[in-house]
């Protein structure tokens, strides 16, 4: 069962305070959406959660341990094997195929290429269209179909939290239903889901809102 809890967080970007004092508890079996207008830090608050960048102060406790004190092999765990995060750019690696792209979660991971290509190949099939699969190129997809790929990258693998940056900004309503039923399954099987979004069909599911 995993559980986030983030006392007095702040985060300063060239010196403008970006999060203030910001506390909460993130619970496994749940769903939490972060609501606000642009710019007001969702994805900065969402990037501290995953450890993508360090908060200037205030603590992060994954469980009881305090993420100041972890290893930067534990750190990195966290970040690899626990969190699947779906980035408001995607995140996308325009040098490797669609495919690899799935899969790139598993590689860093350590699954052996065949492995994670052959495993996260079904969730792909999934959320993509069979005509853009098949070595293809990242830079010939449209923006929708980016994100339905950064989407079958965080579901390739069981992870304790999925963390999802405006995951439905570019889908179409089908895609998003789809979305929606994955993320309510996950939820119901004990997964901590976290997410920006001003969706109604996001917020809808939402066992808690955050507004920034
Ligand atoms: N790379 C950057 N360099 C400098 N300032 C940045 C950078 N990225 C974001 N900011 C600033 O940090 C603030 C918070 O940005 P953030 O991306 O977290 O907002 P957001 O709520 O996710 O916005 P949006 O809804 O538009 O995605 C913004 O006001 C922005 O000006
Ligand atoms: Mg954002």
């Amino acid at each position: 069962m995993a559980r986030l809890e983030v006392k007095n967080l702040c985060f300063k970007r060239y010196g403008r305070e970006i999060i203030n004092n910001f506390s909460f508890i993130f619970e496994s079996g749940k769903i939490y959406v972060i609501n606000g207008s642009s710019g007001v830090g969702k994805t900065t608050l969402l990037n501290l959660l995953a450890m993508r960048c360090r908060p200037t102060s205030g603590d992060i406790f994954l469980n009881s341990d305090n993420f100041s004190t972890l290893s930067r092999q534990e750190v990195k765990e966290y970040r690899c094997r626990k969190v699947a995060y779906i980035a408001q750019d995607f995140d996308l690696i325009p040098e490797i195929t669609i495919e690899e792209n799935c899969a790139l979660s598993l590689l860093i991971q350590g699954v052996k290429r065949k492995e994670a290509i052959k495993h996260s190949e079904k969730v792909l099939r999934k959320w993509l269209n069979e005509e853009v699969i098949g070595g293809g190129n990242i830079n010939k997809i449209s923006g929708g179909q980016k994100q339905r790929l950064s989407i079958a990258r965080a579901f390739s693998f069981s992870s304790e939290f999925i963390i999802g940056d405006e995951p439905s900004s570019n889908i179409d309503n089908k895609n998003c239903i789809k979305l929606v039923k994955e993320l309510i399954d996950k939820r119901n099987n004990g997964t901590c889901v976290i997410l920006s979004s001003h969706d109604q069909r996001l917020l809808n599911i939402a066992d808690e809102l955050i507004s920034l």
